[in-house]
């Protein structure tokens, strides 16, 4: 079988590579289940849904992971941490196998893979592929950010009045409503168009392309965002907190990624008082 691992001139290492082969084994695996009948269950909360394809793709992905890398340890979605105890050299992978599974559940075929790779405290490698629209972006340190094989680049945009904007919304939104919808507002009455797409991975994704000058959130897990932040970083962008301290994929802090030129624009928008 040809594939990426097998090729003599690589353009990656071989974790990313492998995080590559995942992320499309995984995304094949959600294509055929796509507008099928499948279960779909709730977690915590009516609307943060889980489907037997988040499950299955998860179970291919660690399964591939453990195959070539056997000593990795995982942080995925539904499984929560496995894998050989953690040390300082632990390889990390970080992983949603199914970023915008509501999505996926109303047959609206726009959802992602994310796989980063973290490695003392550092994401080294990250993959997103959103498998309908056969789009495949790789991240590694200090390579840069691709979308299938070619260079990408954050917007050069320098100003928020034109830029286009991103955002998500956390499940738990009806327990505390103006902790992130004043944010919304506010950008909208000043005229910013904005997206809610409904997968953070591709939001990121799509921030690193230049497709949208920047992307927040209130809050996010690693997996929604551990390839997503390297491959705005490696594309030339900037990921903080919203008050500019440095942002990690493990705090849930609100995140800010944009392309750095907008960057403190944004943050005085997300900080402002009103
Ligand atoms: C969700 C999506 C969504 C974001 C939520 C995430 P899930 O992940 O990334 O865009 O707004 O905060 O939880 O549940 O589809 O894997
Ligand atoms: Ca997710």
């Amino acid at each position: 079988m040809d594939t990426l691992l097998d090729k003599e001139k690589k353009p990656f290492s071989d974790l990313t590579l492998i995080a590559i082969e995942a992320a499309l084994l995984a995304g094949d695996l959600l294509r055929s289940g796509f507008g099928t009948t499948f279960q779909i269950k709730s977690k915590e909360g009516h609307h943060n849904l889980v489907t037997e394809y988040d499950h299955k793709a998860e179970r291919a992905i660690i399964d591939f992971i453990s195959k070539h890398v056997p000593n990795s340890h995982f942080l995925a979605e539904e499984s929560g941490e496995s894998g050989k105890a953690r040390s300082p050299d632990t390889l990390l992978w970080v992983i949603d196998p199914l970023d915008g599974t509501v999505n996926f559940a109303h047959n609206i075929p726009f959802f992602s893979v994310s796989i980063g790779l973290e490695q003392q405290g550092k994401i080294t490698s990250g993959v997103v592929y959103a498998p309908m629209t056969h789009e495949l972006f790789v991240a590694e340190h200090g390579c840069g950010s691709f979308l299938n094989g070619v260079k990408i680049h954050a917007s050069p945009i320098p100003t928020l009045d034109r830029s286009i904007l991103a955002t998500g919304f956390p499940y738990n939104l009806a327990e505390n409503p103006s902790h992130c919808i004043d944010h919304f507002v506010d950008i909208l009455r000043a005229g910013i168009p904005i997206r809610r797409l409904g997968s953070a991975a591709i939001d990121f994704a799509y921030t690193a392309a230049g497709r949208f000058e920047g992307f927040f959130e209130v809050s996010l897990s690693p997996w929604d965002c551990a390839a997503g932040k390297l491959l705005v970083e490696e594309a030339g962008g900037h990921v903080t907190t919203w008050n500019g301290s440095p942002f990690s994929i493990h705090s849930r802090a609100p995140v800010l990624a944009t392309n750095g030129a907008i960057h403190k624009e944004a943050m005085a928008l997300l900080t402002r008082k009103s």
